[in-house]
């Protein structure tokens, strides 16, 4: 599936996000912690590395995230961190004030010389569409300065807003890169809805989804939709919703559109319940196994090889 998400805004946001670095102590990169892996923009951290910024990586939505799959994902940071990387993480709701309330005395352990009203800390929110950086600024600012919108891309410019004489944010658009390396990482940001819905198709995601989930929640599924989903692969989950909801076309054809989109709420909204779409093992199984296009260039690769020893030996 190929998925056009880089409008060109997000260009012209990745240049102003690089000037506007020069001017911060850290950045405040809040992913989804129902898949931090692949709601973690390499182009933020290739541009704060450049700047040698240290980072505070907010999991953010962790009420609707896997404990456990969190747990792990806090782990895996930690020992990131112990390995050197200027890198903090903490797991959180924003839209709990309590859980926000943590940040900054989190954030001045990685600029702790930005203590007082001459050097107030300067922050800098950053992340991909839809992760909650509007809803975590409007919370540390204890006023709504940031639109929070469920449609990607909700914050077009970049703002700044003193909070207070200690503490100073810039809040910036939802930056994607342009290049997506594993199909897997497009199809768990589109349901995550990191993506705008004209950039995919409902069905295709929602099938990824519903496999991944038959195979990894199947009690939830049952839970909420009342069959036993084990074996199922995505479209015969799909056709399942449907059956099971009533969702039937003309001529008694499944719905598999409207059920798909039921499946994708279900799990946006937290309805099926706590569910992170990886861990750590997950993804460091899906970043070893080659790539479509890399298999595909390995192919290209082979032919000439082929047609070479061919005609070095015309016997053959
Ligand atoms: P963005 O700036 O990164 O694009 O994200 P934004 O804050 O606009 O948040 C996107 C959606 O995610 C909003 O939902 C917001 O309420 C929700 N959200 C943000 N943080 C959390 C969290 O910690 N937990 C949960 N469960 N949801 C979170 P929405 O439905 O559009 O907005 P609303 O109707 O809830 O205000």
């Amino acid at each position: 599936m190929s998925i056009g998400w880089f409008p060109g805004h997000m260009a012209s946001a990745r240049k102003k996000a690089a000037e506007t670095l020069a001017k911060v102590d850290l950045v405040v990169e809040v992913v989804d912690a129902r898949l931090p892996g692949a709601s973690s923009n390499p182009m933020i951290d290739a541009l704060r590395r450049h700047r040698q910024r240290p980072c505070l990586k907010v999991l953010n939505k962790a009420d609707l995230a896997d404990p456990q799959a969190t747990a792990a994902w806090m782990r895996a940071l930690v020992d990131a961190a112990a390995k050197g990387d200027r890198v903090k993480a903490v797991a959180l709701s924003c839209r709990k004030p309590s859980d926000v309330a943590k940040l900054p005395r989190l954030a001045l352990e990685l600029a702790p010389h930005r203590d007082n009203a001459l050097k107030p800390l300067r922050l800098m929110v950053m992340g991909i569409p839809n992760v909650g950086k509007s809803t975590l600024i409007n919370a540390l600012a204890r006023r709504r300065v940031a639109n929070v919108g469920d449609e990607p891309a909700v914050t077009k410019s970049q703002q700044r807003i003193d909070v207070s004489d200690q503490l100073v944010l810039f809040d910036t658009p939802g930056l994607l890169w342009p290049r997506i390396e594993h199909p897997d990482d497009g199809l768990m940001l589109a349901a995550s809805h990191a993506v705008g819905v004209n950039a995919y198709i409902d069905e295709e995601v929602a099938n990824f989804l519903g496999e991944r989930l038959a195979a990894r929640y199947p009690s939830l599924l049952r839970a909420r939709y009342r069959f036993d989903p084990a074996g199922m692969d995505g479209p015969a989950l799909i056709d399942a919703i449907a059956a099971r909801r009533g969702f039937v076309l003309k001529g008694g054809v499944p719905d598999r559109e409207k059920a798909a989109l039921a499946l994708l709420n279900d799990y946006r909204s937290g309805a099926l319940g706590r569910i992170s779409l990886e861990t750590p093992a997950s993804r460091a199984a899906m970043l070893a196994a080659p790539t479509a296009q890399a298999a595909a260039e390995e192919v290209e690769v082979d032919v000439p090889e082929t047609d070479a020893r061919n005609s070095a030996d015309p016997d053959c």
